[in-house]
């Protein structure tokens, strides 16, 4: 029988691992401090959207518990994972306020639990807290770092087959009651003293923003040179020590996790009397990248006051709402001060966007955003967006520009269509794209 588990903080990381340990066989119980939150899901409503994940809570719905009681989760399990927002503070270092409440509202323990960190903390995190808990008489409480590599969109697959399993713990035991937790699952598990486990997870995420702002280096300089970045990153990726993934260039990295984690690393470093050279770069690189899009607008539309721009795609990656740190956010305020008329778009995020995007014109289908627009800014590579260079949209537009910043379409296809089309690192249109002129008759050749 899969022993009983408890899941602290039923936001997207816990609402995964609850829903995934439960299908697994496990009795979860999730708690929360959110009353809304809580009462939603004990409705049957799962307040994200994670593509399968309100199927799969819909499924385990009898091995899954939700409450506002820290009590509960212990009464009914010895071991819990952390699953509680570590956002980053206004100096880039994580707040870890949500953690610390962890532990001061621990119950009375009479016997040995297990408290196992998912949540993205400093290096140095576990090694603080363990004295917390020895100082107030709960050594007894087990303390072993886990962190999760999941990324939105693909959370369920990725917690079913994970590149690896990260497990550092103080107490060997304590270490091998959470790998057991993963014999089910067919992947290494790396076993490693608490600060490398922590580690592990922000270098990770650094190293693939590091390869992001690369490749989007690589797109900047290609077009200048005249380069095309998609062979280019495709000659690169098959070389195995590079590797293919993560050299899709666009405007620059966001999320919940990848701009935290790297101004994380950056700040800890710097507290810890080490200079980060290289991650400042590659925070600025994709500050720029974010950009980049304004550029290419000006250059086929000249100035912005009174033009109307469509943002197709406002969540910050495809199958998902979540917002955080989106390209979009940075792009619809950069718009509206220079005078143009923001619509924007996206097949779920609508809702969010409403609580923050001001002065956007959000609109709820694809159509509606673009007509009339002078100009279509792909911003996120929902799949919606693939046949965007379709008669009906060019007719719809008033001027026929898109502006592609996650190279989603094929330049041929799309110029073909009649669309004036730029993209990240390739051939861009003519200015204008004036309609193809006949060649000029070569010279004569001169008779000698
Ligand atoms: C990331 C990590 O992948 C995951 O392991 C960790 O647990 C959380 O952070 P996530 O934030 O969900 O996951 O998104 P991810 O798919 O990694 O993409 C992050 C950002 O990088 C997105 O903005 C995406 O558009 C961008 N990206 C990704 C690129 O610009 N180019 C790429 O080649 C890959």
């Amino acid at each position: 029988m899969p022993e009983p588990l408890g899941v602290i903080g039923a936001g997207w990381v816990g609402l995964v691992t609850a829903a995934c340990f439960a299908d697994l066989g496990h009795d979860v119980v999730v708690r929360d401090v959110a009353p809304e939150r809580i009462a939603e899901l004990e409705a049957g409503r799962v307040p994200i959207y994670e593509p399968g994940l309100a199927e799969l809570i819909d499924r385990n719905r009898d091995r899954l518990r939700f409450t506002l009681d820290p009590e509960e989760v212990f009464a009914a399990a010895r071991i819990a994972f952390v699953c509680v927002p570590t956002p980053p503070t206004y100096t880039g270092e994580a707040d870890l306020s949500a953690v610390e409440r962890v532990l001061d509202e621990l119950p009375e323990l009479a016997e040995r639990a297990i408290l196992v960190m998912k949540s993205t903390v400093p290096v140095g995190t576990g090694e603080r807290l363990r004295f917390r808990l020895d100082s107030r008489s709960l050594a007894h409480v087990g303390y072993v770092s886990n962190p999760e590599f999941l990324a939105e969109g693909t959370a369920l697959r990725d917690f079913i087959h994970p590149d690896r399993v990260v497990i550092g713990a103080f107490d060997e035991t304590d270490g091998n009651a959470v790998a057991a937790l993963y014999e089910p699952i067919d992947a290494p598990v790396v076993r490693a003293d608490v600060a490398s486990a922590e580690m592990i997870k922000l270098a990770s995420n650094a190293f693939l923003a590091t390869k992001i702002s690369f490749i989007n280096e690589i797109s900047n300089v290609c077009e200048e040179t005249g380069a095309d970045v998609s062979v280019v990153a495709g000659g690169m990726g098959l070389d195995r020590r590079i590797g293919s993934l993560f050299l899709r260039p666009g405007i620059g990295y966001s999320g919940s996790c990848l701009p935290k984690d790297v101004s994380a690393l950056k700040q800890l470093a710097g507290n810890s009397g080490y200079h980060f050279q290289l991650l400042t770069a590659v925070i600025e690189v994709n500050e720029l990248q974010k950009r980049r899009v304004m550029g290419k607008l000006t250059k086929h539309l000249g100035g912005l006051r009174g033009k109307t721009i469509a943002i197709l795609g406002l969540a910050f990656k495809p199958n998902t709402n979540d917002l955080r740190d989106a390209p979009s956010l940075i792009l619809a305020p950069r718009l509206l001060a220079e005078g143009a008329e923001v619509r924007g778009w996206d097949p779920v995020a609508l809702e969010e966007a409403r609580a923050i995007m001001r002065g956007v014109d959000l609109r709820s289908t694809l159509l509606d955003a673009v007509t009339g627009a002078d100009a279509a800014v792909i911003v996120t590579e929902w799949d919606e967006l693939r046949d965007l260079a379709k008669p009906e949209i060019r007719d719809a537009m008033r001027n026929p520009l898109i502006i592609d910043g996650r190279n989603l379409l094929d330049p041929d296809t799309v110029r073909a269509a009649g669309f004036t089309y730029e993209s990240m690192g390739r051939a861009s249109s003519d200015l204008r794209a004036l309609p193809e002129t006949e060649e000029p008759d070569p010279e004569p050749e001169l008779q000698t």
